[in-house]
């Protein structure tokens, strides 16, 4: 099995490393022992995404001396919950589980989003490890600490910052992950290329053949995460630079929100989102309109929607779509803040959009 890449992420005496590639899981052993005073692993486990790879996991722990207990849980945004939060925390408490004792996230951001707010709050605080198993979560959720849940009044609106100890992000997981979802994790790693690493948007445009064949993957997932890295290591708790990282989600999220219930994953509104964010900077004349050609090329390459018109659970109305960017937890003050762009790889935060020209923007791409 070939060695593993580690990403460093720098955060001081928090600073942890996240592992990548085919044999991570293997390579992470010692460090699961040390995790695991206790001798056993702790894992929530998203039940579709542990089926395939239970045997591999057991028979790793197994050989670091750990038995494998597993609270399992159907991955999917409905688990970010009180109640779900609240049943987690109590099997936890059945098992009389100690601060010194890692809890492990087995799946996608939806699992540990949930299971890192549980390890945040867990008798003040557990060690917490995540093992991502879609590509988004190797890309993005799994690295840099936020974790929480969804409430009634919106989406990850109640949690906490949590590093997790260690990262395990193996691409074996993602050879059973549905090829949209897989296409939805490229999403992020576009963004990050877009945002202010222009060499990555580059090599991303270079690919030739399948962009989300795991070989191809695995070296982007590196630099995506490397990417990520740097950001946190900056604004680990998104005082300024870690805003970027919303590029494409202020128009994704507003998709997101009106989408027939159940037609839209998220990569695919952030895929759009991001295009958008282009043409509205390419529309201020902020940047080229190639830029977004560019962006929405290398998206649809991966068999993502680069256009509103292509994307699942519409149709979206212009004046609906800019009222819901306006409930963005990011506004503060007077119009929209957007995260914009100067260039490939020239992202900045934009304050203060006049609602009316994001209304008449999106009309007219609809
Ligand atoms: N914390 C952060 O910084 C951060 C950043 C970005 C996104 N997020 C959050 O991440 C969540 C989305 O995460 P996601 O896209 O991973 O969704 P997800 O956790 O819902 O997983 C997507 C689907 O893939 C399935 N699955 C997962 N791994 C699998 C595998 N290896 N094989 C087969 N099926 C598998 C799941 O069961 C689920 O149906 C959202 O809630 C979002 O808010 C958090």
């Amino acid at each position: 099995m070939s060695k593993p890449l580690t990403v460093p992420v720098e955060l001081g005496p928090a600073s942890y490393d996240v592992l990548i590639g085919q044999g991570a899981l293997e390579a992470a052993s010692d460090r699961l022992k040390a995790l695991c005073p206790r001798g056993r692993a702790i894992v929530v486990a998203d039940e579709a995404a542990l089926a395939p790879h239970r045997a591999r996991l057991e028979a790793v722990l197994a050989g670091a001396g750990l038995s494998l207990h597993v609270i399992a849980l159907s991955g999917g945004e409905s688990i970010k919950s009180w109640q779900s939060l609240e049943a987690l925390t109590g099997k936890l408490l059945d098992l009389n589980m100690e601060r010194g004792e890692a809890l492990i996230a087995f799946g996608g951001g939806t699992v540990g989003d949930l299971a890192g707010f549980a390890a945040a709050i867990m008798k003040r605080g557990c060690p917490f490890v995540q093992m991502p198993t879609t590509l988004l979560a190797q890309v993005d959720s799994s690295v840099g600490g936020k974790t929480g849940i969804n409430t009634a009044h919106g989406k990850n609106l109640v949690g906490a910052f949590h590093q997790p100890a260690l990262v395990i992000a193996d691409s074996a997981f993602l050879a059973t992950l549905p090829r949209r979802e897989l296409a939805a994790g490229y999403a992020e790693i576009v963004k990050a290329g877009l945002i202010a690493d222009a060499a990555l948007f580059e090599r991303l445009e270079a690919v030739t053949g399948d962009p989300l064949a795991l070989d191809t993957l695995t070296p982007l997932i590196a630099d995506a995460v490397a990417f990520k890295a740097r950001i946190v290591a900056e604004d680990e708790r998104e005082g300024s630079v870690r805003a970027l990282l919303n590029l494409g989600h202020t128009f994704g999220h507003a998709f997101e929100a009106d989408a027939a219930k159940g037609a839209l994953i998220h990569g695919e509104a952030v895929a759009c989102g991001i295009v958008l964010a282009l043409k509205y900077s390419a529309c201020k004349g902020l940047c080229d309109a190639a830029d977004a050609r560019r962006a929405s090329a290398v998206l649809e390459k991966a068999g993502l929607p680069a256009r509103i018109a292509d994307l699942p659970g519409g149709p979206y109305e212009a004046t609906s779509l800019t009222a819901r960017m306006g409930s963005d937890k990011k506004n503060a003050g007077a119009g929209l803040t957007l995260i914009l762009a100067r260039g490939i790889g020239k992202a900045f935060i934009a304050k203060g959009e006049a609602p009316a020209d994001v209304e008449a923007f999106l009309a007219g791409e609809i």
